[in-house]
């Protein structure tokens, strides 16, 4: 297939282009360069081996959509354009709604008018919200607690309408649990701009000496040793599981669900001794109080998606935690 990537030069879209690329599909990568660099491009070409086809354009201009659709005659669109940071929607909800929610309108309408109608679209786990049991299943009930979630599910019913609306339409919501690490060639990786939020990066940068010290978000927690608990996923598992949904989506039509996540959960303290084996360093930490709408842990069921997609991870920690240490020291070089 030819396939549409929004977000394509961004962390998850330029490691997905690559397992489509190698698997025999042709990729196209759209982007707007909010939250990503242009040299990423000539990276996934040296990993590839072969030029890729790149537009710098906003998934609100339709019409760029549109015309972008027709001229290269696509198949498929995978929509991972987006803002991420959880914190950042609390202090910007319009500029979130405008560019995940209006984002996704523009891009639904592109593909109706230029008569594509294959979509996989990058959602969280985030949708699900406090859980009434683990692990989530894709029939929790969703209930986000944040700006950011609330983007995401909404989205998802808009593609849930769509599909009702026509029997043409082939969808997938993917809820990614907690992507880390990065490609093993070290060229590409998680880029965060300014200081990073999340555990995996801000352990990578202490590792290297950019920042002074990792703070443990809480040690009281009713988990094995009292850190936070997460599902992380290796990248590239997660590239895998968009190059199975994607051929999957393409023979069945509707709205469907998938979480992406390995189904078990590692602490915060498990990750950092992880880390510290994979690039012989000592992590400095200091324990601080829970962080505000943090969850003691969470976790996939990830049996939907073996079932249906015949995928599951690979990967473990350690190759996640080394994988990072590898971009981490190439990108400082
Ligand atoms: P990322 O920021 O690295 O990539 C997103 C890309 O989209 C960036 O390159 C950015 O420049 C681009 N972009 C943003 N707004 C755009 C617009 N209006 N038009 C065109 N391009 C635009 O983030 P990522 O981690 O690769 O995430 C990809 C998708 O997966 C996002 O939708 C995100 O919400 C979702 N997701 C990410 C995580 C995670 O932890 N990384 C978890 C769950 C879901
Ligand atoms: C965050 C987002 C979530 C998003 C996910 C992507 C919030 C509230 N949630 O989730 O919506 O889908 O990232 O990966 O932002 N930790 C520390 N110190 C740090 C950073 C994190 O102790 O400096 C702990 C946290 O308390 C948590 C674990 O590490 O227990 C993982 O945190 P993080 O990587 O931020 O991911 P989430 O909180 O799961």
């Amino acid at each position: 297939m030819r396939i549409l990537l929004t977000g394509g030069t961004g962390y998850i879209g330029s490691h997905t282009a690559i397992t489509l690329s190698s698997a025999g599909h042709e990729v196209v990568l759209l982007d707007n360069l909010c939250n990503s660099q242009i040299d990423v491009v000539a990276r996934i070409e040296k990993i590839l081996g072969k030029k890729i086809v790149f537009y710098q354009a906003d998934v609100r201009d339709t019409d760029a959509l549109i015309a972008i659709l027709q001229t290269e005659k696509i198949d498929a669109v995978i929509h991972l354009a987006g803002l991420k940071a959880v914190g950042e929607s609390w202090q910007k909800p319009i500029d979130y709604y405008a560019c995940n929610v209006g984002g996704s309108i523009s891009l639904a309408s592109a593909m109706k008018v230029a008569g594509v109608r294959i979509l996989v679209f990058s959602s969280s786990a985030t949708v699900y919200g406090d859980p009434k049991y683990l692990p989530y299943d894709e029939e929790h009930p969703t209930s986000p607690t944040n700006p950011y979630g609330r983007n995401k599910l909404q989205v998802e019913q808009l593609l849930h309408d769509l599909a009702n609306s026509s029997d043409e339409w082939c969808i997938t919501c993917l809820r990614y649990f907690n992507p880390v690490g990065a490609h093993e060639s070290g060229l590409i990786g998680e880029n965060p701009n300014g200081i990073p939020n999340n555990l995996m990066p801000v352990v990578a940068q202490v590792a290297t000496g950019r920042l002074p010290l990792l703070n443990i978000y809480g040690n009281d927690y009713e988990t094995i040793d009292g850190t936070g608990m997460r599902d992380y996923i290796h990248v590239m598992d997660l590239a895998e599981g968009h190059l199975t949904a994607i051929e999957w989506i393409a023979k069945n039509n509707g709205c469907h669900y998938f979480n992406l996540g390995s189904g078990t959960s590692h602490s915060v303290l498990e990750l950092v001794s992880e880390f510290e084996k994979a690039s012989g360093k000592t992590i400095p930490r200091k324990v601080i109080s829970r962080r505000e709408g943090d969850l003691p842990n969470y976790y996939a069921q990830a049996d939907k998606a073996l079932r249906l997609l015949h995928w599951k991870t690979s990967r473990n920690l350690s190759d996640m935690c080394e994988s990072t240490w590898r971009w981490e020291q190439q990108r400082l070089a």
